[in-house]
């Protein structure tokens, strides 16, 4: 089975299938180009975003709207979601259970978008998508191949707040993503 993108949306808004809907206050499913050929996935909605259920509006994504436009990118172009659609109180780490839980809908979503680059932002990401043992530090900007699809990660917005000297490092990362995904338009 496949839903579309409304009923993507309309699933999730209803969705119970873990104990963080008691808790939120909204879902935040994915937003940005349905076309995108570049696709950010993070890790869950923070307060902010629970607030007022859209991916990256408070100070993370303040960051990220900075690194896309250092890197020639609007949030016109790509599509970002998390692996969690609920925000887990205290913005504690995504449970086993509550990102098995979701899995489904960034399936769905993959599926409709079809990018042609994942970037998986911070550890909790990256390990769920690309490797369970994947280390940002080491492994930040390296490529893995999938279904005609790059897959890469690298540091979470959060990181950079918690450590600015980080912002150089996740700049020159999203430059690369871009070349990547520039170079594979251009495939056949
Ligand atoms: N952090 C995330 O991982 N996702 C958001 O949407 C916002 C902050």
């Amino acid at each position: 089975m496949q839903l579309t993108w409304d009923e993507i949306e309309q699933h999730v808004a209803a969705c119970t299938r873990c104990p963080l809907s008691q808790t939120r206050n909204r879902p935040v499913i994915g937003r940005g180009d349905h076309q995108a050929d570049l696709m950010l996935i993070a890790e869950a909605p923070g307060g902010q975003e629970d607030q007022q259920g859209f991916p990256f509006v408070g100070r993370s994504g303040e960051i990220l709207d900075r690194l896309l436009q250092d890197s020639g990118l609007n949030r016109d172009e790509i599509y970002i979601t998390n692996i969690l659609k609920c925000h887990p109180p205290g913005n504690r780490d995504p449970r086993e259970e509550e990102k098995e839980a979701c899995f489904p809908y960034l399936k769905y979503e993959t599926y409709l978008l079809k990018p042609k680059v994942i970037v998986c932002l911070g550890r909790v990401a990256a390990q769920r998508i690309i490797s369970p043992d994947f280390k940002i530090t080491r492994q930040h900007g390296t490529w893995t191949y999938r279904n005609d699809c790059a897959l890469t990660a690298t540091y979470h917005p959060s990181a950079i707040l918690r450590d600015p000297s980080k912002y150089e490092i996740v700049k020159s990362d999203f430059i690369e993503f871009v070349k990547e995904r520039d170079t594979r338009r251009k495939m056949p």
